[in-house]
């Protein structure tokens, strides 16, 4: 192309934080209103989880699970209800929100084999832009580059009561004692990590949710998107 010649490309968004803090309903609700593809990388994660959790693989034994990769394929797919995650072609997107895979999944996550094999997945994923992306690490591993980056939080308190709701909304019979001390064992483990921990990225935007509903969230984030006035089409020299 020209000197001068301005292509419209789409912009990559990373919103990461903690358990609970309503990264993936964000996500996808500004995926919508944009236009973009939402991708949950905790779906990604959990879905390696409930294939180790089928085969009855100890989640601590990193080589017995990076030997799964060698057979498993997994998949995310945009169909007119949403996004579902395949697991080797089953459709996995319930399944994987069960209380026994979030348990598991940031033992599973810790593995730097398992973060290696995802982040390639992930990067192509986003490669064309128009992604808004969740996760733990996506502004300061995944997607270094993402041109808005928010972490997310809430109190834990909060963010238990959250979960607690929508678990039980899917017929899940659980206490708020139990979801609270689940989401504080997640929360050391991704945040101490030696890989990839969970931190925001030094550009990210904080943006704490407690006390506020969805919908006060997307707009402050969509105010951010217009201030940073490239994203719903970033214009890049080329
Ligand atoms: O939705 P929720 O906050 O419960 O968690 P999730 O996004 O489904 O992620 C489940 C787990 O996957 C996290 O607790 C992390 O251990 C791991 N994960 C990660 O390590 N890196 C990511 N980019 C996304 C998830």
């Amino acid at each position: 192309m020209g000197r001068g010649y301005l292509q419209q490309m789409k912009c990559n968004i990373a919103i990461d934080g903690p358990a609970g803090a309503g990264k993936s309903t964000v996500a996808r609700i500004l995926a919508e209103r944009l236009g973009y593809l939402h991708v949950d990388t905790g779906a990604l994660y959990r879905a390696l989880t409930l294939l180790v959790l089928g085969k009855g693989i100890d989640p601590t034994d990193e080589s017995a699970i990076a030997q799964l990769f060698q057979d498993a394929q997994v998949d995310m797919v945009l169909e007119p209800g949403g996004v579902k995650v395949l697991l080797n072609g089953e459709d996995v997107t319930e399944a994987i929100r069960g209380p026994e895979v979030s348990e598991t999944v940031s033992v599973v996550a810790q593995h730097p084999q398992v973060r290696e094999h995802l982040l390639h997945l992930q990067r192509r994923l986003a490669a064309d832009g128009g992604v808004v992306m969740d996760g733990r690490d996506i502004g300061t591993v995944v997607l270094p580059d993402a041109q808005l980056k928010i972490f997310l939080t809430a109190s834990a308190e909060e963010r238990a009561r959250r979960r607690m709701k929508e678990l039980r909304s899917q017929g899940h019979k659980v206490t708020y004692k139990d979801i609270l001390l689940s989401i504080r064992a997640r929360d050391n483990l991704d945040a101490e990590r030696p890989v990839a921990p969970l931190r925001a990225a030094s550009d990210a935007i904080p943006l704490d949710t407690t006390g506020k509903d969805l919908d006060t969230v997307v707009e402050e984030i969509m105010g951010y998107l217009s201030s940073v006035g490239r994203c719903g089409g970033c214009f890049t020299d080329s």
